[in-house]
């Protein structure tokens, strides 16, 4: 007898509990919705309905990958940030909450009805112009990364939004191909020391792309190209927040203050670690 979705349930988020950190009964629920197509609350509903062998397996193929350390988002290829979802793939970065102080602190340059131009390097998924956009709809944005397969991705979230109008997104090498000028200029880029990969936790180390972490022997290398890049496509008064590491406020600053930016202020996270210079031209 095939046993219940309640009960396969209740095995799948027993094991995948095991998991430092991991809530096994939410992600029980996403994995079932992955497999089945149906959604937490239908399963609620559908609780003492048998659940088919072949799914079942299904299942636990995706139960053992989670137990053996692969993050819930790469599983179910889709990961939640601001107030949406957006689709990964294998070349980009699972966005992280702390990206919301980024997107917090550009919107505070961002009036409601603003018609701003803003460049995001290094885009990823795309989130930051993708929550930037939603939040001001007048605002026009190009993300730009390396990486062929988060730029599409980039694009499929865009579309998924219904923001493909206003976004668009496209290969190259930071600023390399942008001829400016624009009003803001966002990025989160790679800001990880070499030296200090092995201390990352499986699920980052293991399942990250390391184009989207790792940034030479002082984790300083893509500020170095952004900062006099952004200086030349940046109109004059035009806003550059950039993403850092907790301890990277200071080097990230001098850096920019070389360029000619006045560094107007840095912003915290929850945790209280710096987490966003801003810069103006
Ligand atoms: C930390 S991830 C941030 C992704 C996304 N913006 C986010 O906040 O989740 C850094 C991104 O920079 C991209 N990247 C690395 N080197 C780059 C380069 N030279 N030019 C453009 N993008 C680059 C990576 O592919 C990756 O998508």
């Amino acid at each position: 007898m095939s046993p219940t979705l309640d009960r396969v349930h209740r095995d799948l988020a027993v094991r995948i509990a095991k998991r430092p950190h991991a809530d096994g009964t939410r992600e029980a629920r996403l994995l079932i919705e992955h497999v089945t197509g149906r959604s937490p609350s239908a399963q609620l509903v559908a609780g003492q309905d048998d659940v088919p062998v072949e799914t079942i397996a299904q299942l636990e193929a995706l139960a053992s990958r989670r137990e053996a350390g692969e993050p819930l988002a790469r599983l179910i290829g889709k990961a939640a940030f601001w107030d949406f979802e957006v689709g990964i793939n294998a070349a980009t970065l699972i966005p992280r909450d702390d990206t919301g102080v980024l997107v917090e602190a550009a919107l505070t340059f961002l009036a409601p009805d603003s018609h701003a131009h803003i460049v995001d390097i290094g885009t990823g998924t795309g989130i930051i112009l993708l929550a930037l956009a939603r939040e001001r709809p007048h605002i026009t944005g190009t993300g730009i990364d390396l990486a062929d397969e988060a730029v599409a991705q980039a694009a499929a979230n865009a579309r998924a939004l219904g923001l493909e109008d206003r976004l668009h997104f496209r290969q190259g090498s930071w600023l390399e191909s942008f001829d400016g000028p624009a009003d803001m200029i966002v990025s989160n880029p790679p800001y990880i020391r070499i030296p200090d990969r092995a201390t990352l936790s499986d699920e980052v180390r293991l399942h990250d792309p390391a184009l989207a972490l790792l940034a030479g022997d002082d984790g300083l290398d893509a500020y170095r190209k952004i900062l006099p890049q952004a200086h030349g496509k940046l109109r004059s008064g035009g806003y550059l927040l950039v993403e850092i590491g907790h301890d990277q406020a200071d080097p990230v600053s001098t850096l920019g203050a070389a360029e000619g930016f006045q560094v107007l202020d840095t912003r915290q996270d929850l945790s209280g670690n710096d987490r966003v210079v801003v810069f103006r031209r």
